[in-house]
């Protein structure tokens, strides 16, 4: 089974209103995503990659269609229980890390399960447990201020992580980092679809960035202009 599925979805955004013309950003969007896959979502500004990955992390509703993850149709679902799949089975990574600056590292990354009741200390190893797999497991206690962009970002990673969700999410996650920073995180975001078989969709307009996925869907005025997959660049990042 797939672990995730567009089924024709499309977004037209002030539809709700009868006297207003909508804008179409996303039309008839088909295609499924099946676990260890690593998916760039390319496309020239506009063209509504943003808009997908949010219906498909459940931030935004379809106008049409519906998106099914690990068997469950988010439309099923009322704006509480979609709240609580986000929070469990969906890790986010955006452009800016949202971390949060009072906080230490490991209280960031450990956030997503406090707010699920887990208790202090199970927090705790499991956000060590996270910054680990992203290489930062000795700046735990840092505040994010005190470290690069980069490991920020890294961090925000491990947040997103921490649950172990079915999907990682990241809407042009190195977008604010230099390009040494941003070769490590996608270098990062690779190693986890290869060695822990992390399912990744991640958006970008950079096709260096896209080159480092195993599938590319390339997007354009809301719609798939093609979808490419590309085995290889498992390999290549193997070797
Ligand atoms: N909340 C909204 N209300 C109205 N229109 C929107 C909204 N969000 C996006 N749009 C429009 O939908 C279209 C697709 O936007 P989207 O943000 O998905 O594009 P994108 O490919 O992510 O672009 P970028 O590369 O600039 O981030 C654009 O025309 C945009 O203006
Ligand atoms: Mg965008």
């Amino acid at each position: 089974m797939a672990v995730l599925a567009a089924e024709h979805i499309s977004k037209t955004f002030g539809s709700e209103i009868a006297s207003a013309v909508g804008v179409q950003a996303v039309r008839d969007v088909a295609f499924t995503v099946e676990q260890g896959t690593f998916l760039a979502i390319t496309g020239a500004s506009g063209s509504g990659k943003s808009t997908v990955l949010h219906m498909l992390g459940g931030i935004t509703r379809p106008t049409e269609g519906r998106v099914v993850l690990e068997g469950v149709d988010l439309a099923g679902l009322d704006d509480e229980q979609l709240a609580l799949l986000r929070r469990r089975r969906i890790g986010f990574v955006f452009q800016r890390y949202n971390l949060l600056p009072e906080l230490s590292l490991a209280e960031n990354v450990a956030l997503p399960l406090e707010l699920d009741g887990t208790s202090r200390s199970a927090c705790r190893d499991a956000a060590v447990a996270a910054l680990e797999q992203v290489g930062m497991s000795h700046r735990a206690d840092h505040r994010p201020d005190s470290v690069s962009g980069g490991e920020q970002q890294r961090a925000a990673i491990a947040r997103a992580l921490v649950t172990r969700p079915a999907i990682l999410l990241a809407d042009e996650p190195t977008g604010a980092l230099d390009t040494a920073n941003s070769e490590n995180v996608i270098q990062l975001l690779q190693k986890l679809v290869l060695d822990d078989n992390q399912t990744v969709v991640l958006v970008t307009h950079d096709s260096s960035v896209a080159d480092a996925a195993t599938r590319v869907i390339r997007m354009r005025d809301g719609r798939i202009e093609s979808d490419t997959p590309r085995p290889h660049a498992a390999e290549v990042a193997r070797s």
